[in-house]
């Protein structure tokens, strides 16, 4: 790695030349006194530029994708990633988040021999322990005790001009998106894809139907599209009759506006008859609203959750007998009631689901390389207003899709070096 003497800080939008590390960089940084609401728990601040070890790289972060996990990494809840870290031996009592990226490779280590200087890529947010022995046994490193996400539970994440990754987080960037375009999309998009087709024999088939939860946000938007590219029926629920557009241009075959059930929430006690009947009653109608849409009483073979305690009693009901509710998130709260009867009873399975190996990010990564998924890019925002874009996130005002933040970028619609 060259160290930049001549210059150890550079501006925004400023590129130092290729392969020259400055000492110094601006990031949007996290501290244990400020968690609390997002919009003030990002500040900007210069801070020493990380290095790398002999299987990372070191990537000019252009533009940076907002995701809903450093809301959380901003709130302090319901994990404060800065101790959490320093439990494990690290010293940094901050948080750079930032869990997407585009950028270049400005330095790889001496055992990284795939990628070069200069290289334009994209980031999957997956780090493991490439040493652990499971890792090299071929188990799936999202079993090992080592994983972690880039950008939440490690430091240095892309709301910063670099950022350190691992070698094998790097993916080719598509050259006909831009940078934010490029940015937005690998963290859903990688989960979405593991989701509907990593839990055999659960993987969607063509003609299933696949009901997603949030269609119009970021995970939704990408689950729509992978389950439309497989042939299945996804149809979409949302929380209003101005998103449907938005999710049947993405393949949903149909959508929902669950604003017109009141079901939502933890289930009554099972001997609470005429309160079981009431939830009973507004599931049944809302199962209904599935087979109107698909004119045939055909349920769904796969369930895309993600709100998780408002909705998964609903989403096991209707789940089909030998179905798969298949859930990653607990955005609504984490105590979910499951009513046993319909999971035995018709044989479902409930499956947790987190992010991606490298094969599937990479598989996914195709997909948008092959012009097949839309990153659904929605709104762009200058460094300055991280905080701000996440507290869109967390008050859920944020626009459909997915969002960017430009850092490294000087403006909005570059797709390469300028
Ligand atoms: N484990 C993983 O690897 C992983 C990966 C990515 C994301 N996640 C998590 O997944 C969750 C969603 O992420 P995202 O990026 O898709 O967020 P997002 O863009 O905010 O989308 C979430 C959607 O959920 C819907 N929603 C909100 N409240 C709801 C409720 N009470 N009932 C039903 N739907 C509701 C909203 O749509 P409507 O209001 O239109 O219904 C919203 O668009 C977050 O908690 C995130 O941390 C986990």
């Amino acid at each position: 790695m060259t160290t930049d003497t001549v210059k150890n800080l550079y501006p925004l939008g400023e590129a130092p030349p290729l392969g020259h590390i400055p000492a110094r960089m601006h990031a949007q940084v996290i501290r244990q006194s400020r968690f609390g609401e997002p919009r003030s728990a990002f500040q900007p601040e210069v801070i020493e530029t990380p290095s790398i070890g002999p299987d990372e790289a070191l990537v000019y972060v252009m533009a940076a994708g907002v995701n809903y996990n450093n809301v959380w990494a901003g709130r302090g809840v319901p994990v404060d990633v800065i101790a959490a870290r320093q439990k494990g031996g690290e010293v940094e009592d901050f948080h750079v988040g930032g869990s997407d990226a585009s950028g270049i490779v400005y330095a790889v280590g001496e055992n990284v021999k795939n990628w070069k200087v200069g290289d334009e890529v994209v980031v999957h947010c997956g780090m493991w322990d490439i040493h652990a022995p499971e890792v090299l046994a071929g188990e799936d490193p999202m079993f090992s005790p080592s994983f972690r996400i880039w950008g939440y539970e490690s430091n240095y994440g892309s709301f910063a001009q670099f950022t350190r990754v691992q070698a094998h987080q790097l993916a080719r960037k598509p050259s006909h998106l831009t940078w934010e375009a490029a940015a937005a999309y690998m963290l859903v998009g990688a989960t979405a894809y593991r989701m509907l087709t990593g839990w055999p024999p659960h993987s969607v088939r063509e003609g299933d139907v696949v009901l997603v939860w949030g269609g119009a946000g970021g995970l939704g938007s990408m689950a729509i599209q992978i389950a439309a590219n497989l042939g299945a029926k996804p149809i979409a629920v949302v929380s209003n009759e101005s998103k449907f557009d938005f999710c049947k241009k993405l393949g949903a075959a149909g959508c929902i506006n669950r604003k017109h059930f009141d079901h939502w929430g933890r289930l009554p006690h099972w001997e609470s008859t005429a309160e079981m009947n009431g939830f009973t009653a507004g599931a049944r109608a809302f199962g209904k609203a599935i087979w109107d849409i698909l004119g045939e009483r055909k349920s769904p073979r796969i369930v895309f959750e993600h709100p998780g305690q408002d909705t998964v009693p609903t989403s096991v009901f209707v789940c089909d007998s030998g179905g798969m509710v298949v859930i990653c998130a607990g955005t609504t709260g984490y105590n979910a009631d499951v009513d046993l009867r319909y999971l035995w009873m018709r044989q479902k399975r409930l499956q947790g689901s987190h992010f991606a190996n490298d094969e599937q990010a990479y598989a996914f990564n195709d997909l948008v390389l092959a012009g097949k998924i839309d990153p659904c890019l929605s709104r762009v925002f200058p460094f300055d207003q991280t905080g701000e874009c996440h507290q869109l996130m967390h008050e859920n005002r944020h626009p459909d899709g997915n969002m960017a933040i430009l850092v490294g970028a000087p403006r909005e619609g570059l797709k390469s070096i300028p």
